[in-house]
């Protein structure tokens, strides 16, 4: 067969095939996005964290983000998350968010810990993806950045608009540093009673990825009451820190 035929024959129909089944697939993700809108967290998760996943999965465990987010309390009115990746759990938060909450989600896309395809967390594509997210009356703002600039700190209080967050769930660069910085330029804007949480707090991969969450979450002077949401006290990664800030 010469290259021309096997070109005419094989290959093209093959990348056609893919393609289809690609888009095949993001619509219906987004169908099914539009549909959860108006469900529950419990069948979001079974989405998100099973046939969605490819597309808008969460690095999440079922068994530690809906028992953290029923001890959280009741539905937050303003829920912020730094590090969106796919989008699975900021699909949560809206969720588990008041109907006609505030959800804020800053992402740095390709940032560090954003997967093995970073192209999949970015672009303009993704947008209708991530918008389907939200419930109907829900105000969701998509911000890009990083989330140590100063300029992401001002968008992020601009898009709050002078009320405090209920909820903000840290799960960006997970380097110490990064981490720190984030409660430190963030935790202002939860108000007093308010909840912060923190992922990855399981220490197995601190010297091949950097991974850094369980030595802050240890060492860090955090205000208020924790709680710990870990699956499997032997995993090395994943597990949740939680933190009810005091008032
Ligand atoms: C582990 S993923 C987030 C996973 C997501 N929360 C989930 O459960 O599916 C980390 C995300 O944080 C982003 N990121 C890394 N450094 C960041 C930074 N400095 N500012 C904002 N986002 C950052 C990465 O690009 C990536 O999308």
């Amino acid at each position: 067969m010469t290259i021309v035929g096997f070109v005419a024959g094989y290959a093209v129909p093959a990348l056609l095939c893919l393609a289809a089944s690609a888009c095949a697939y993001y619509f219906y993700c987004l169908l099914a996005l539009r549909q959860l809108a108006s469900r529950g967290v419990e069948e979001t998760a079974d989405f998100v964290l099973g046939s969605g996943s490819a597309l808008v999965g969460a690095l999440q465990l079922r068994r530690e983000l809906l028992p953290f987010l029923r001890w959280a309390g009741p539905p937050p009115a303003a829920v912020a998350e730094i590090g969106r990746a796919k989008g699975g759990t900021l699909a949560l938060l809206c969720r588990a968010a008041a109907p006609d909450a505030l959800v804020i989600s800053l992402d740095l896309p390709g940032g560090l810990h954003s997967g093995p395809v970073p192209f999949l967390n970015k672009g303009a594509w993704r947008l209708p993806l991530l918008r389907a997210m939200k419930g109907p009356a829900q105000d969701l703002r998509l911000l890009d950045g990083d989330s140590r600039s100063p300029a992401s700190v001002e968008l992020f209080g601009k898009a709050l608009g002078g009320r405090k967050l209920d909820l903000l769930f840290i799960d960006g660069d997970h380097t110490f540093e990064g981490v720190r910085s984030d409660f430190e330029l963030y935790s202002g804007f939860v108000r007093p009673g308010g909840v912060i949480a923190f992922h990855d707090i399981q220490p197995g991969y601190e010297k091949e990825l950097g991974v850094a969450v369980s030595r802050f979450w240890k060492e860090y002077p955090l205000p208020g009451e924790r709680a710990e949401f870990i699956a499997d006290g032997s995993q090395l990664s994943y597990g949740i820190g939680a933190l009810r800030l005091p008032g």
